[in-house]
């Protein structure tokens, strides 16, 4: 495997934009709206809609800006990318160019990172109910698994000694959160941030978390404790809240020093780091905007909540790990579709604009995730109504609603913005949809990094047992129609 840190890093090269979306969106001279060196009604042309268009080196920009965010302010970061939010090849050979590390749910996920050509090293396994052919994946190839259950770690214990390895381990803490009980966050789930970490699946209690510790240390001495795991999730975008839950991973560090003699080498402090845009992104209509914390306040405020706790309680500094998914990648995607059928009524002043891209590409509608429309061909042109832009499926697959565009007839493009994180890899194929192409643009290239689905890849799974094939046609063309059929 090349050592790629000696090839230094790739240099981005900005483009300037009569108005940027973000470092590597914006709207072009023509007045359509560009990703990078690409006209995006273009790329819609030459590969067909509905259609995923992934910018490079929006990727790029956007990890480099967390990891400095966090290494501005703390001398051992590792930040490693969460698979989830966008789980393609190509992506993933992005992430090792710049050196992250990453998160991985299930034997897939960790097998597209592996096939990669991640450093498992750098890769930590993650889930509630590990099946025995994931934790023989990590085993295999030493990915460090965080542990979820009591009995995952005798799974684990027993297939390191078949296999005759060695094995990092981790543990995830169910953390309880006391200064996160009254507040309540911006994220989609009802109840304050403490009730609902409380109720989740996720994560050992302390006095598990003890009892594990103690029991890896005495009986499985080729299982190495190395860190302890938290995911606050997408709770909400104030860095305070990250930094409180820092706080509790470190105090927690203290007492299983007390308790266990074991102290934590690093807390890994999972994803949920939100990202906003003026123009407004995120749930319950759009909470994410220019006011929520950026990758630089969280950065601060969560590295100096660690060194001050662990100050307080005599600890070293641990190694900090990080989990970001949608700060990485949403920003580095855009989902475009085709305007089709444009309906009017007029008694009610309503006008829907339908399109060929639908909530299964971007699932987090029905959330409902509110999504920035750019009329794509138009892109500089003013609003002039009011619309709700739909898709294809038959649930009401609003994809906007009343959103102020300029008047868009049959044949123009729009497209959704921050659409790269959790659509391709939630997408779904209800009304037996296909599910589109993305392409990766980096200057004026763009490139297909996943292909359109076909017809055959949707229906290729179903079968038809031999019965009912002879009910429907067998015993038909013979003549004997079985009664069920015609009554
Ligand atoms: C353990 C873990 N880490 C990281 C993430 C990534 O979260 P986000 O994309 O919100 O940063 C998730 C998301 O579900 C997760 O479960």
């Amino acid at each position: 495997m090349p050592d790629l840190s000696k090839r230094g890093p790739v240099v981005l090269d900005y483009p300037k934009y009569s108005y940027q979306f973000s470092e590597f969106f914006g709207i072009g001279d023509n007045g359509n709206l560009w990703c990078d060196g690409c006209d995006v009604d273009a790329l819609a042309d030459e590969f067909g809609t509905p259609l995923h268009v992934f910018s490079e080196n929006q990727f790029r920009h956007n990890y480099r800006r967390f990891r400095d965010a966090f290494q501005a302010h703390y001398p051992d970061v590792k930040i490693l990318f969460a698979n989830k939010s966008n789980n393609g090849l190509a992506m993933r050979h992005i992430m090792n160019q710049e050196g992250a590390g990453g998160d991985c749910f299930g034997h897939n996920e960790m097998y597209i990172a592996l096939l990669a050509g991640t450093d498992p090293k750098a890769l930590v396994l993650n889930g509630s109910n590990k099946e025995a052919d994931e934790i023989e994946l990590a085993v295999t190839n030493g990915v460090c698994i965080n542990i979820d259950a009591m009995d995952e770690v005798d799974v684990i214990h027993e297939t390191a000694n078949r296999l005759g390895r060695d094995i990092e381990v981790g543990i995830r803490a169910k953390l309880e959160l006391p200064a996160l009980e009254d507040r309540f966050g911006r994220g989609v789930h009802s109840g304050s941030m403490a009730e609902i970490v409380w109720g989740e699946k996720w994560g050992m209690p302390y006095e598990q978390t003890v009892e594990l510790v103690k029991r890896i240390r005495s009986q499985m001495n080729n299982l190495h404790p190395v860190e302890l795991h938290f995911h606050l999730s997408r709770l909400d975008n104030q860095a305070k809240d990250f930094a409180e839950m820092a706080r509790e991973m470190v105090q927690w560090c203290a007492h299983l020093r007390d308790d266990t003699g074991w102290t934590p080498p690093a807390i890994d402090l999972g994803g949920g780091w939100t990202f906003g845009r003026k123009e407004k992104t995120g749930a319950l209509g759009g909470v994410d905007d220019e006011t929520v914390s950026s990758f630089e306040n969280y950065g601060a405020e969560v590295a100096s909540a660690v060194k001050d706790e662990c100050a307080k309680h005599g600890l070293g500094l641990p190694t900090l790990k990080i989990e970001p998914g949608r700060s990485i990648s949403g920003m580095a995607g855009i989902a475009v579709g085709r305007v089709g059928a444009v309906k009017t009524w007029a008694k009610k002043n309503h006008k829907w604009v339908n399109v060929d891209l639908s909530g299964n590409h971007v699932p987090w509608i029905s959330i409902p995730h509110h999504y920035h429309i750019v009329a794509a061909n138009k892109a500089s042109a003013p609003a002039t109504e009011t619309v709700d832009i739909v898709g294809p499926i038959c649930t009401h697959d609003v994809l906007g609603h009343a959103r102020e565009m300029p008047e868009l007839v049959r044949g123009d493009t729009v497209a959704l913005l921050d659409t790269g994180c959790y659509a391709e890899s939630t997408s779904a194929n209800f009304n037996a949809q296909c599910r589109p192409a993305t392409v990766l643009v980096c200057g004026a290239d763009a490139e297909v990094v996943t292909e359109r689905e076909r017809l055959e890849d949707v229906m290729g799974r179903f079968r038809i047992p031999s019965r009912l094939i002879a009910q429907s046609y067998g015993d038909a063309l013979s003549g004997a129609i079985p009664p069920s059929l015609t009554s």
